[in-house]
């Protein structure tokens, strides 16, 4: 764990440069606007420990898979989100002299993430090993506002000489990827164009074929006034080049502004990329950095506004949420149906940028109550499109009849996985997309999606659990046979409690969906039933039979869910009684020993009572809860949240809060040595869901909000805001009471403590303690 990022309620600020930590900041300082984004590396040569990332979403390579032992029904490769030209470079010579952090004293080094405004400043002084000392203030940014922009202001001021700045500004895009499996470079260039709008530099990926240009216009003040830059005439491959020389006098600084757009493929025909992307960095320039910073400032305000959470008493834990909330809205705005959350977003190569279950599980809930509708609806979306794929995934894997299985890891809808036991056989995510369109609609009451786009996925999902499972002789019942569940510590088990029990739930809300398409839009119902051919009085029937007689394990005497099939053979010992040298059990023990044990990766059978709490009493969830968590390691960033919200419902705050501070400070703190890697930025989404679901507990039954609030003893109050339903809605949650701010012309009906209470337009304040209203 490290402890070097200063706790600041809306700003990350890093003092001091230790190069050894320098990884760690650039993904922390990272930035993104949903279609491109950056990890915080330097504008200057740095010749330091680096990991140069910047990244366009849905641009991806298929590199060629490589694994030891080839299985039928791998995937021929796995997508990896490409490492893309750098558009910020500034060489940096002070007579003749290079400027690299690397090799001079440096001092007075600060970064500061300005969260409230979406902004990355950095500012330090240098000496290099001339003696020359100057300053320097860099600020950048990735406009959510026009998410074709990124701007960036470089301001140096010579402190102890009068000299020569040669500048060379520059787009690269001789760049690798560090995860390339092949050590191949993934681009070509196919273009570059030089004129007074600025530099254009097309770059193509290799056999996927996205063109994506890169223009950057670079303006260049002394006190003198504007320098004229010239195009470099030493042409270097994948490079291209703008330099000027300027006189620098001591105490006068030098302003550089480079605008820069990624324009790529997927939105504009290829052969107008570069006259698209003059086009677009031209208005950019004549508004201005400052004009756009503005905007940029403006656009944040409205996310806050839709999704902030304050924390009153705790200002780490007030950084921590905003900082969680922040990289979730860099990562992601929803706005294109192409597009998901890689679990490092915008901020490392580790995942392939790759959309995993962790948006439907984990991610669509933050969405659903902190942006409009069409963000969460877009994620949904974006599966209805793969159908066909998983289709085809599906076939590939012997199943038939329109049965779809979605992949574990893919970017457009191909599996890219090839770990044998994940690949085929951690399926519970085909549930996750289910449970997310269930989710969405009982949150938003948007049925129409059914009708739209969600119930031919529920269709197709219903397909595949049927024919995954199998009539077993002995049992008299279904089962479901070499599965892995969430708890990745085990692979190949029989009947996992949690997959057979969101099958069982999958196939029983694709009959209910069909049932509503139907009575709501006949002719919808026939044209779906017809297009995926769907043999009604059958399937039912089958899915029926499936969801109401699949076998589930359960152990009497305990009286709890078994997590498969011998789950009880195992020795059972507990985490408590685990050394701590020995943890994480993944780094340390070998891979046949964790399977062998009873020790839990992230939450599994706990997963599913928190999907479908309403089905088990306190006792069954109290049993359960504490049998599973006491075998559960959390080696997954995602676990903790699970638990949290479980222990919270369970009126055990202490343990809601020591679950929460697991993943809030995950990267800020570096708790497990892997931030350099890039954030965890699925899991904080998980982070979120802690505090609304679990300390406020927020949940939407009946088409009605409730509440049952508590406050942990280190905080004095906080409050949240969300969308529900058109309303925009402020929560604050003290010791003693909660107050509800609904800004609507009429009543609102929300539920607290299970009492019913008629939320007039504008404040209501209602007390819990001893339950007076
Ligand atoms: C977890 C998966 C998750 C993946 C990506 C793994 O460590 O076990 O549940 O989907 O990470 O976040």
């Amino acid at each position: 764990m490290k402890n070097y990022i200063q706790a600041e309620e809306w700003n990350i600020i890093e003092e001091g440069f230790d190069p050894h930590l320098n990884k760690i900041s650039e993904s922390l300082f990272s930035l993104g606007n949903g279609r491109m984004g950056q990890r915080a590396n330097f504008e200057e040569s740095y010749s330091g420990d680096t990991l140069q990332g910047n990244y366009v979403a849905g641009v991806y390579y298929p590199d060629k898979t490589r694994v030891g032992w080839w299985k039928n029904g791998y995937p021929e490769y796995f997508a990896k989100v490409l490492n893309a030209a750098n558009w910020m470079g500034l060489g940096i010579r002070l007579d003749g002299e290079e400027l690299d952090l690397n090799l001079c004293k440096v001092t007075g080094f600060k970064r500061i993430l300005n969260m409230k405004e979406g902004y990355l400043e950095r500012s330090f002084n240098a000496e290099l090993a001339s003696g020359k000392q100057i300053s320097v203030t860099a600020k950048r940014f990735f406009s959510i506002a026009n998410d074709e922009i990124a701007a960036l202001h470089y301001q140096l001021t010579a402190l102890n000489f009068s000299g020569k700045l040669e500048l060379t500004s520059f787009i690269d895009g001789d760049v690798k990827n560090q995860d390339s499996n092949y050590d191949e470079k993934f681009w070509d260039e196919v273009g570059r164009t030089q004129n007074d709008s600025g530099s254009y530099l097309t770059m193509r990926t290799k056999k996927t074929d996205f063109d994506v240009v890169t223009g950057v216009k670079t303006l260049v003040f002394t006190k003198a006034g504007q320098s004229q830059l010239s195009a470099d005439t030493a042409v270097k491959d994948k490079y291209l080049a703008e330099l000027t020389a300027v006189d620098l006098t001591a105490g006068e600084a030098v302003d550089i502004y480079k605008i820069a757009t990624n324009l790529s493929s997927q939105n504009y025909d290829s052969a107008e990329l570069t006259t698209s992307a003059t086009a677009v960095l031209e208005a950019a320039v004549l508004k201005g950095f400052t004009a756009l910073l503005e905007e940029q400032a403006a656009a944040w305000a409205t996310k806050w506004e839709e999704g902030d959470i304050i924390i009153e008493g705790d200002v780490a834990a007030q950084q921590a949420i905003r900082f969680n909330i922040f990289q979730l809205n860099q990562t992601y705005t929803g706005k294109d149906a192409r597009l998901n959350i890689g679990p490092k977003g915008f901020t490392g190569e580790k995942y392939g940028g790759s959309t995993y279950w962790d948006t439907e599980a984990y991610c669509i809930p933050f969405y659903l109550s902190t942006a409009p509708q069409e963000v969460s609806k877009n994620l949904l979306v974006y599966r209805y499109k793969h159908l066909e794929k998983a289709i085809e995934n599906a076939q590939k894997l012997g199943f038939d009849k329109g049965a779809a299985l979605y992949p574990m890891v893919t970017m457009n809808g191909e599996e890219c996985h090839n770990e044998w036991e994940i690949t085929f056989e951690e399926i519970h995510r085909n549930g996750a997309i289910a449970f997310a369109i269930f989710n969405y609609i009982r949150y938003t009451g948007d049925q129409s999606y059914l009708k739209e786009y969600g119930l031919e996925v529920l269709i197709g999902i219903a397909r595949f659990w049927k024919q995954r499972v199998n009539w077993s002789e002995a049992r008299q019942q279904y089962v479901m046979l070499g599965v892995t569940g969430p708890n990745e510590y085990e692979n190949n088990v029989n009947n996992n409690w949690y997959t057979s029990t969101l099958a069982a739930w999958c196939l029983k809300y694709a009959v209910e969906a069909t049932e509503i398409v139907k009575a709501e839009d006949p002719a919808r119902y026939q044209e779906i039933a017809g297009k995926v051919n769907l043999e009604e009085a059958q399937e039912f029937a089958d899915w029926k039979a499936v969801s109401e007689n699949i076998y589930l394990p359960y152990d009497e005497e305990k009286g709890i869910f078994l997590q498969q099939d011998g789950f009880l053979d195992k020795e059972q010992t507990l985490v408590s009684e685990l050394p701590a040298s020995q943890r994480p059990i993944n780094q340390k023990w070998s891979w046949d020993r964790i399977l062998r044990s009873c020790f839990i990766k992230q939450a599994d059978v706990l997963q599913g009572m928190y999907f479908f709490e309403d089905d088990y009493d306190m006792e069954s969830l109290r049993r359960n809860f504490d049998f599973y968590e006491s075998r559960t390691v959390h080696e997954s960033s995602l676990s903790p949240c699970v638990h949290s919200i479980l222990a919270a419902k369970l009126n055990d705050g202490e343990k809601a809060y020591e679950f929460y501070l697991r993943t809030s400070r995950l990267d800020l703190d570096d708790y497990n040595n892997d931030t350099e890697d890039g954030l965890h930025i699925t899991s904080m989404a998980g982070t979120w869901m802690s505090i609304v679901e679990g300390f406020a507990g927020m949940r939407v039954r009946n088409n009605q909000l409730s509440f049952s609030p508590f406050l942990p003893e280190q905080w004095n109050s906080f409050s949240f805001n969300i969308g529900f339903r058109g309303v925009q809605l402020k929560i604050k949650v003290t010791r003693d009471d909660i107050t509800i701010v609904n800004p609507a012309k009429t009543m609102m009906d929300i539920n607290i403590f299970n009492q019913l209470h008629s939320v007039p337009a504008g404040e209501t304040v209602i007390a819990w303690k001893g339950m007076a209203v």
